[in-house]
């Protein structure tokens, strides 16, 4: 444990004057000005914005089985440099998450690299088949304390089995994370069904493939009056489904990812798969109304979906791409430019849809807590007068696939704090 430190000037949630922090065994000790920093080494916070550390309720890490796109290593490093100080972990790995065993080596592997809280989601079926229920009750059982399962990536399609999963994640205390995409709908679907897949001979995957799951799936869990998670909203149709869930008291949340908050189908226009993903890129009406959802508090949380591939798998032509793209050091720069930028929202906003309620839906207890004393050290802080030139192969993930190659972003995340432990560069809180 490092000796207690003091950061000077910073401010919470970016509102107020400068405040001093001191951190002592993890925890935040002292809170206010003109803090005494006798014994502590002194760190200049220059006014930085100060943030629960954030919580992507959505990655894929690859590994066991695909660590040459990226690992648990490599993925916690891109995430505490995004800001991040939990992640959770996908479970369409090889071998799938299915058991108790996989979700403990992923776990355990997460704390010996250390820089984030790696939450291994367990797969809703067995093999991602869609077939039969996967061991939840061993995986909610075991060391890792699995609650959030899903089959992302694949879309759990039959009715009977969504039911049966809901059911029991209720009996858990957990939560089913639905990748909500029917498959009869989406059969070779290469991009948005739209004008621009039709101009550019791109199969179709049309609005409804997501909107008809989501509310399908509603439907089941106010039946089971268990917890349904969406994710990756990528429609306004699906805001429109989600509203009237919610207005219902259904117990349904759902997240977007930073692509689907800035990005459109535009893009595709040369055919470079780096702007493949699944759900695809849409419309700048979906990106409005996403973004709209997301300051009411419709659309809950930001996650950023990051898939990283290896070259072989996406620098090739449009149709044999792996649909996926890099998100964990970009995603609150991609908020900044989309939501904050523009006064949709404000820090706190920013705090609740990246931190507070990512980390209640996921069960994360000791993430997302205030900023306050008593409480672990588990900060970011960001520069928001800061730019940066995104550049994939500076990136810390293996894979290099980010749809953002050559942008100017606002906003940096200066040092993420993990418990009190500075998780990014070398310890020091640089500008
Ligand atoms: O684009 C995507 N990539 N969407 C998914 O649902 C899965 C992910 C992956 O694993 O690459």
């Amino acid at each position: 444990m490092r000796r207690p430190f003091l950061l000077r000037g910073i401010r919470p949630y970016g509102a107020g004057d400068p405040v001093d922090l001191l951190v002592r065994d993890g925890v935040i000790a002292e809170l206010g000005t003109g803090l005494d920093g006798t014994g502590a080494e002194v760190l200049d916070g220059g006014g930085l914005v100060a943030l629960p550390g954030l919580v992507d309720l959505h990655a894929h890490l690859r590994e066991p089985g695909r660590e040459d796109a990226e690992t648990i290593a490599t993925g916690s490093a891109a995430a505490a440099l995004g800001g991040y100080t939990a992640v959770f972990a996908m479970a369409n790995t090889d071998p799938v998450a299915d058991t108790a065993v996989v979700v403990e080596h992923v776990y355990r592997r997460g704390r010996e690299v250390g820089l984030v809280d790696v939450h291994p989601v367990g797969a809703v079926s067995s093999g991602l088949r869609g077939e039969r229920l996967a061991e939840l009750g061993a995986m909610a059982a075991s060391v890792a304390a699995v609650r959030m399962f899903s089959d992302d990536g694949m879309c759990v399609h039959d009715s009977l089995l969504m039911r049966r999963a809901l059911e029991y994640t209720r009996g858990l205390g957990g939560v089913i994370a639905q990748h909500a995409e029917d498959p009869r709908l989406t059969a070779g679907a290469q991009a948005h069904e739209g004008e621009i897949a039709a101009r550019l001979g791109l199969a179709g995957w049309p609005a409804a493939a997501e909107e008809s799951i989501v509310a399908r799936d509603c439907l089941l869990a106010r039946d089971a009056a268990a917890a349904l998670h969406v994710c990756h909203v990528s429609t306004a149709g699906t805001v429109e489904v989600l509203r009237w869930a919610k207005e219902r008291g259904i117990r349904v949340s759902a997240e977007v990812t930073p692509h689907h908050l800035l990005l459109t189908d535009e893009r595709l226009a040369g055919y470079d798969p780096v702007n493949k993903v699944n759900p695809p890129l849409r419309t700048a009406a979906d990106t409005r109304a996403l973004r709209a959802a997301l300051a009411e508090g419709i659309v809950d949380c930001v996650a950023t979906d990051h898939a990283p591939h290896a070259a072989q798998d996406k620098d090739c032509e449009w149709s044999a791409a792996r649909p996926g793209m890099l998100g964990l050091q970009t995603a609150l720069s991609v908020v900044m430019a989309t939501m904050v930028r523009p006064g949709l929202l404000d820090w706190r906003g920013v705090a609740r849809v990246m931190s507070e309620r990512p980390a209640r839906i996921g069960g994360a207890t000791e993430q997302g807590r205030p900023i306050a004393v008593g409480q672990p050290a588990t900060v970011v802080l960001v520069d928001p007068d800061a730019t940066w030139t995104v550049r994939g192969a500076t990136l810390a993930s293996l894979a290099d696939n980010t749809p953002y190659e050559g942008m100017e972003l606002p906003g940096r995340v200066v040092a993420t704090l993990l418990r009190g432990e500075i998780t990014t560069e070398d310890g020091k809180v640089q500008r």
